[in-house]
């Protein structure tokens, strides 16, 4: 059928690949008890508390949710002792690197962005036709290079995406580095800081954009609601930053655009820091339990300070990865990151890691 063309910059976005659902697994491959370690979620689940404020919600769907996330925003000022207006509530933080995009970019403006990182943010940049400047993580410790970084922004350069920690690899930018960084940047450039794994970093030099943001620092920090707190299906993130920055991502925000289920669940969440603290732990455990399990196997996992570990097989990663699902084990295959022989395997509990490790043991084996 002919019809109206798209805009030309759109034909360069490729589709997200995202984790497997367990649903799919168990249909196509007629399998049950099928696990998933490959979205980050988090395997205790939600907080109680916030299964119990969803569930009081279900009543009251018929009216529309707040639109400004009041409570919410309230909640989360307080917690990082900003103003509400350095606070935006988002259907889940991939919305939000899309509004920050839609406020920022025109045609041919270019984003600094690491690779490998997180897919999204080049997906939001290619929406705006803005131009992607990737620099590569340096070494098999795939450490942030900020001089690369510092190297790749010009004149055209709005925005720098840095992940930390970095998905898929689980490292993290230092302080001072990103410090030296920031004081390098001219104002007119934009800084998004994506901690959607912040929670689970133990390294004390791993920086918190809030600080910046304190500063006054052309800085936004991204967080989820989707990763330790356990609430990817519902999506709900928000974003921190200097209130003329949030104004700005506000005029291109549609009303409405987070459920109140999401909203009444995020706000109970907040306030369960047992469960949190569980969930820290649980994946600290993991994370050891997989890089020992991996070191028996012959293979290292990058050292990760998220509830993730990134892993060299040494070999096509894709058949281990299709082999591992036949064995009910959903993870992340390399290639989508361009990395074809690693995989990325999320933190599981204790039981669900060793079923990984156990079937890992089967594949490479057989
Ligand atoms: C680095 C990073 N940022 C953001 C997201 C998306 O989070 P949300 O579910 O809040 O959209 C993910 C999800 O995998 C992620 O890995």
């Amino acid at each position: 059928m002919k019809g109206p063309a798209m805009r030309s910059c759109l034909e360069l976005i490729k589709p997200y690949e995202p984790g497997k659902p367990i649903e799919e697994v168990e249909r196509e491959l007629d399998l049950t008890d099928v696990i998933k370690l490959a979205s980050n979620e988090n395997p205790l689940g939600p907080s109680p508390a916030a299964l119990k404020a969803v569930v009081e919600q279900l009543p009251r769907l018929h009216y529309y949710p707040d639109m400004h996330s009041h409570r919410l925003r309230e909640a989360l000022a307080k917690k990082y002792g900003l103003d509400m207006d350095m606070v935006i509530v988002g259907n889940g933080t991939d919305e939000l690197m899309t509004l920050v995009a839609l406020a920022y970019l025109n045609p041919g403006d270019e984003a600094v962005i690491a690779q490998p990182t997180f897919a999204e943010y080049e997906f939001a940049v290619r929406l705006m036709g803005g131009v992607p400047r990737f620099v590569p993580l340096a070494g098999e410790e795939f450490r942030y290079d900020l001089h690369a970084f510092a190297a790749a922004v010009n004149e055209r350069t709005r925005l720098v995406f840095i992940c930390s920690p970095n998905n898929p690899t689980g490292t993290i930018v230092r302080r001072e580095e990103l410090e030296r960084f920031l004081d390098s940047l001219s104002p007119a450039v934009l800084v998004v800081l994506d901690h959607a794994y912040i929670e689970y970093a133990t390294d004390p030099s791993h920086p918190d954009g809030i600080d910046y943001i304190k500063e006054g620092r052309p800085l936004l920090a991204l967080r989820t609601f989707s990763k330790i707190y356990g609430l990817a299906g519902l999506r709900i993130g928000y974003a921190l930053a200097p209130p003329g920055v949030i104004a700005a991502l506000n005029r291109v925000r549609v009303p409405f655009n987070v459920n109140a289920a999401a909203q009444a669940a995020a706000v109970a969440a907040l306030a369960d820091s047992e469960h949190l603290a569980r969930s820290k732990a649980l994946a600290e455990r993991g994370r050891r339990q997989l890089a020992e399990g991996l070191a028996q196997l012959g293979l290292k996992a990058v050292p990760s300070e998220a509830n993730f570990c990134f892993v060299d097989l040494k070999r096509d990663a894709r058949p281990v990865f299709e082999a591992l699902l036949r064995r009910g084990v959903i993870v992340r295959s390399g290639h989508i990151f361009g990395y074809p022989s690693y995989i990325r395997v999320t933190c599981g509990t204790e039981e669900q890691n060793h079923r990984f490790l156990r079937a890992l043991e089967e594949v490479l084996a057989g």
